[in-house]
């Protein structure tokens, strides 16, 4: 082959193969080699990819068969998903010398993006779902069973306000992090103080600390250097992971918030969200700031959660430049830790 469009097939990111009447494989570029491995004695594509369809497609094209393509998911490393298609070369009618193109494209983070958004689509569903079943539910009491019943309907009334807020916030936080998610790419231009922004939440959050009967230890550093960060969004920040810190942890405990210079990072302020609660198994801690994952469904409804919380504390994070950090020992507590960099 000609070394100039050996070298261009070497610089492709898809694995091709040439492969000629026996299904021998009779050229394969460097990408071929990263993805299915350099095994000198494979000869035959079938030993490659065991997989009837794609040793059909090829056979077909090889017989004078027009260019087809095939999906397919197959076990390498990792199981990895393919679209793989097969061109004619030389085939001229399945004359004996015949060669077709075989080439591999990895399609596995197209599958999973898709995968991901069906998911999503499906999970916002049934959160806004089951408000509506209820209110539904409480409407039909009120136009029947309970239409004279004034105690009742007093009490409907107040649990379908209980319902519609449910749905209010699934909107607003899902607003919140399409917003969040859109500008992640900018990082914020102003600087801010960090510890003005924690002492006005833990101020705002007095009502919700006192209905979970929480208090809250503040430890600040005097002069800690300014940030470049979102008012509002690193509110949004400390709201949840304090919110959370009292909702998770037993009624008359503690949490500790710290603002400080971490000295194993030292470009980086370090905001703990310390609490008393009843810790996080390490399986659901790499979990937690997926959109809706939440330990215990049922817990974090009753307490008005969407389980977007966390999910929108990683997005502003990450438009920061910075991370959470989550270390947790069951029966003992967790730590939130917000970091985030001087400077970028
Ligand atoms: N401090 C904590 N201690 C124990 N579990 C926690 C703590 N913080 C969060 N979790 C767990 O992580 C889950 C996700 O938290 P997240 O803040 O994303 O959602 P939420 O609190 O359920 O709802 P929202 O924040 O939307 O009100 C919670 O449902 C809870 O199971
Ligand atoms: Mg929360």
């Amino acid at each position: 082959m000609d070394p100039k469009i050996e070298s261009i097939l070497d610089a492709l990111s898809v694995a091709v193969f040439i492969v000629n009447m026996n299904q021998t494989i009779v050229y394969r570029n460097a990408a071929s080699v990263s993805l299915f491995g350099k095994e000198q004695r494979v000869k035959k594509l079938a030993n490659l990819v065991p997989n009837k369809r794609c040793i059909r497609a090829v056979e077909d094209v090889l017989e004078g068969g027009n260019r087809q393509s095939v999906d397919v998911r197959l076990q390498l490393v990792v199981p990895t998903s393919f679209r793989m298609t097969v061109a004619p070369l030389d085939t001229d009618g399945g004359s004996t010398t015949a060669t077709v193109v075989v080439s591999f494209e990895d399609v596995s983070h197209i599958l999973e993006a898709e995968q991901m958004r069906t998911d999503f689509v499906a999970n916002v569903s049934h959160e806004l779902r089951s408000p509506l079943t209820a209110l539904y539910g409480f409407i039909e009491t009120l136009q029947g069973p309970a239409r004279s019943d004034e105690q009742a309907s007093d009490r409907f009334l107040k649990l379908m306000e209980k319902e519609a807020a449910r749905m209010a916030r699934l909107i607003d936080d899902l607003l919140s992090l399409s917003k969040v998610q859109s500008s992640e790419r900018f990082a914020p231009t102003e600087k801010v103080s960090i510890n003005p922004i924690i002492e006005r939440v833990s101020a705002s959050l007095a009502p919700i600390l006192d209905k979970e009967q929480t208090n809250v230890t503040t430890i600040l550093t005097d002069d800690l250097p300014e940030i470049f960060g979102d008012v509002d969004e690193l509110t949004q920040v400390f709201s949840n992971l304090i919110e959370n810190a009292a909702k998770y942890s037993s009624p008359g405990s503690t949490v500790f918030i710290s603002s400080f210079i971490d000295e194993k990072e030292p470009g980086t302020v370090c905001i703990s969200v310390v609490d008393q609660g009843e810790g996080i198994e390490p399986e659901h801690i790499a979990r937690l700031t997926e959109r809706f994952y939440r330990i215990d469904k049922g817990r974090s409804r009753d307490k008005g959660g969407t389980g977007l919380g966390l999910a929108i504390v990683k997005h502003i994070l990450m438009r920061h430049r910075g991370r959470l950090q989550i270390d947790s020992t069951k029966g003992q507590g967790s730590t939130f830790s917000v970091l985030l960099p001087l400077s970028f």
